[in-house]
């Protein structure tokens, strides 16, 4: 049996909403992506939604609202996906790592307080397989002083914390729509925010710092010019893109529930299993379980297990390798000993496949392989 790592979940929906967009004579960012944004905000409870072209575009435009100067730093997580930390470098900022709870796995509260300074400007948390950070020690924190906070929702867009949807809580959400998330564009993102005062820099940014988009220039059968009023970036979705999400968003529940139903049957297999422990969402929030990350609790390596998984047609992952381990960020200075919990699960965690059209029958054959390797 071969089992991939992500299976994206597309029927003839997907097929003839594209089919629709290619034959209506406007493929870029046009009536479709309003309408999308109009759903994904709805859905969120959120005021406003911008269409992009990646998650990465969306951490990108949410930092560029706080206008960050050279010194001024960003504080975030090393166990996260490069994107997360990359785009505060492109910012000019300082890029600060807090340690993680070792359990959740998410940017630790205490951690976030011993690492802010008074050039701290803004916090990026990372909703790590769709489980919610702490948001409200994180919030208060925030408020008190002045520090605004993003939100990384790539992999939590079902996600809710005592209620309210992941995402709302600071300046904004970032949400990918890349090809193995809980729902796909192939490639996308969009963000959200309750800030309306800047939707119209990020509509701007998104598309090369024009005052005009696209669609607006062409209203009214009059020609306009469009002004630049800000050397902006090319982060626009295109109505193909979005047409594809609004049939996506529009089966969102069902996807949801039927992850939920596969977190069911993995954490009863996990009950009677002690060699792994599953990483579970705290008990005040609603994970978007993204992921089925593990912890190994033997001394069998995680390799020696990985590697069994592959010989077996199982394709497993790793969320994360640290980013201080990787070559630019050591060669800029970071150190694996100033992150002493990450360090201590970094070699322990790994992921299984999850995801809504996982049969019965692949979800008994990885039980059955993972009982292979230890016993
Ligand atoms: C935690 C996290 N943040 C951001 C991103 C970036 O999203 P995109 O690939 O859409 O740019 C990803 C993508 O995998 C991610 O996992």
């Amino acid at each position: 049996m071969q089992i991939p790592f992500h299976r994206y979940s597309f029927n003839e929906e997907e097929i003839e909403a594209v089919k629709k967009v290619l034959q209506s004579g406007w493929i870029t960012t046009g009536k479709e992506c309003s309408s999308f944004e109009e759903e994904l905000a709805e859905y969120k409870k959120s005021l406003l939604a911008v269409g992009l072209n990646s998650g990465t575009s969306a951490l990108f435009l949410l930092l560029s609202a706080l206008n960050l100067q050279r010194g001024d730093e960003v504080i975030t997580t090393p166990l996260t996906f490069a994107a997360t930390a990359n785009v505060v470098l492109h910012h000019g900022a300082k890029l600060v790592f807090a340690d993680i709870n070792p359990n959740t796995l998410n940017i630790d509260v205490q951690s976030i307080k011993e690492k802010t300074t008074s050039k701290t400007k803004a916090i990026i948390v990372v909703h790590v397989a769709g489980h919610p950070c702490d948001m409200k020690p994180i919030m208060e924190w925030a408020n008190q002083h002045e520090i605004a906070l993003i939100e990384d929702c790539a992999h939590a867009i079902e996600a809710t914390y005592e209620h309210q949807p992941i995402g709302t809580f600071g300046l904004g959400g970032a949400f990918s729509f890349y090809a193995n998330k809980n729902i796909t564009t192939a490639e996308g993102g969009m963000m959200i925010s309750n800030h309306t005062q800047y939707e119209k820099l990020w509509r701007s940014l998104r598309n090369h710092g024009f005052d005009l988009e696209p669609v607006k220039r062409q209203e009214n059968n009059s020609f306009k010019q469009y002004d630049i009023v800000f050397p902006g970036y090319k982060m626009n979705m295109n109505d193909i893109v979005a047409a594809i999400g609004r049939v996506q968003l529009s089966k969102i529940d069902d996807f949801h529930q039927k992850r939920k139903n596969i977190v069911q049957k993995y954490l009863d297999f996990f009950k009677n299993f002690p060699y792994l422990k599953p990483v579970m969402p705290l008990s005040n929030s609603e994970s978007a379980w993204h992921l089925m990350i593990v912890k190994n609790e033997t001394s069998k390596s995680r390799s020696e297990i990985l590697n069994f998984l592959i010989e077996n047609g199982i394709q497993p992952s790793i969320h994360f390798k640290p980013i201080y381990e990787f070559s630019y960020y050591k060669k800029i200075g970071f150190q694996a000993s100033d992150y002493p919990n990450c360090e201590s699960i970094k070699e322990k965690i790994f992921s299984l496949p999850l995801y809504p059209s996982l049969k019965d029958e692949e979800l008994d054959y990885i039980f059955k392989v993972l009982i292979d390797i230890f016993q």
